[in-house]
């Protein structure tokens, strides 16, 4: 999943086309994302990290080694669009503003690292779950509106990103609390979403939820977030997940030899599957579409 997403977000985000190009990035971002978002590369106090730069067997001169490889390609990219305006991918988008070119390549980062690896996990989460749940699974590819709550569906029973803090800036009351100025306040996203006066029997997989009176949820399903910094990349996401659970299954009879629910990691600000699960997979003949 992690492989599909990272070609979206290079294709539709980067907008790049070139084999070369697109080999190399394939290689080199996983690294760049694992090591930077490694917690012992984060914890390192700036002064340890800086006396390390120029040791490349340090984790952070290798990071710094992986970011001046991406950085080449990325610039090079941004100059040669700069060149030629126009696509429509995000990159075509961002250089019609007034953003210089390491703030266009900033914001490639940022959407990379928030995009990739959080729709990656959805899905893998709806595989999971489909696998877990067979009656759900059977339904499956039919059509557009059910897969939606598929989708819909598992990002509330397993929602990737567990809260949405923000910094209180001026006391803020929530119920017969008073949160100071400076404070961290954050809805519990996994919590919410496991609320039985809104949803009942939270626990259970049920995209039918999501059928009749979609919005009737309003603001307690919230795998996106919300307010003003709501998920910029939401509707993308969907997208993504519809298309590829469509594919998959639309070519694949899959099925799970253990029926055991897969436990929950935190991973960094994501919710995860513990391990990894083991799926028996076979070719549907000839390939079923809705
Ligand atoms: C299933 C996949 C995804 C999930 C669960 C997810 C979840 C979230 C959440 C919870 C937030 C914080 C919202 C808040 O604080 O209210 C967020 C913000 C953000 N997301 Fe996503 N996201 C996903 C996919 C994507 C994709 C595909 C992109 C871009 C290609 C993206 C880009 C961003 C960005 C840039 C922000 C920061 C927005 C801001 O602060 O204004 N996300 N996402």
């Amino acid at each position: 999943m992690q492989e599909i997403t990272l070609e979206v977000i290079l294709r539709l985000v980067f907008g790049i086309r070139d084999d070369r190009r697109l080999d190399r990035l394939r290689v080199l971002l996983p690294k760049l994302i694992e090591i930077g978002g490694s917690a012992t590369l984060m914890m390192l106090p700036p002064r340890v990290r800086e006396a390390t730069r120029r040791l490349p067997f340090t984790q952070y001169g290798r990071f710094l080694r992986l970011r001046t490889a991406v950085d080449e390609i990325l610039f090079d990219e941004i100059g040669r669009r700069r060149a030629e305006p126009g696509g429509t991918d995000v990159l075509g988008r961002l250089l019609e503003t007034e953003l210089g070119d390491q703030e266009v390549r900033d914001e490639l980062i940022t959407l990379l690292i928030a995009g990739h690896e959080t729709t990656a996990t959805g899905l893998a989460w709806a595989f999971e779950r489909l696998l877990r749940t067979p009656d759900v699974l059977d339904r499956l590819p039919h059509d557009e509106e059910y897969l939606d709550a598929v989708v819909k569906e598992a990002l509330r029973v397993r929602p990737v990103v567990f809260e949405a803090p923000r910094l209180v800036d001026a006391p803020l009351r929530l119920g017969d609390y008073e949160v100071p100025a400076g404070w961290y306040a954050a809805p519990l996203i996994a919590l919410i979403h496991q609320d039985p006066s809104i949803w009942p029997s939270p626990e259970e997989f049920r995209p039918e939820r999501f059928l009749d009176g979609a919005d009737a949820h309003g603001k307690a399903w919230m795998p996106f977030g919300g307010g003003r910094r709501f998920c910029v990349g939401a509707q993308l996401a969907l997208l993504e997940m519809r298309v590829i659970l469509r594919e998959v299954l639309g070519r694949l009879e899959l099925s799970a030899p253990d029926p055991a629910p897969e436990a929950r990691r935190l991973k960094l600000v994501t919710l995860a599957p513990a391990k990894l699960t083991r799926v028996s997979a076979r070719a549907r003949t000839p390939a079923r579409t809705p």
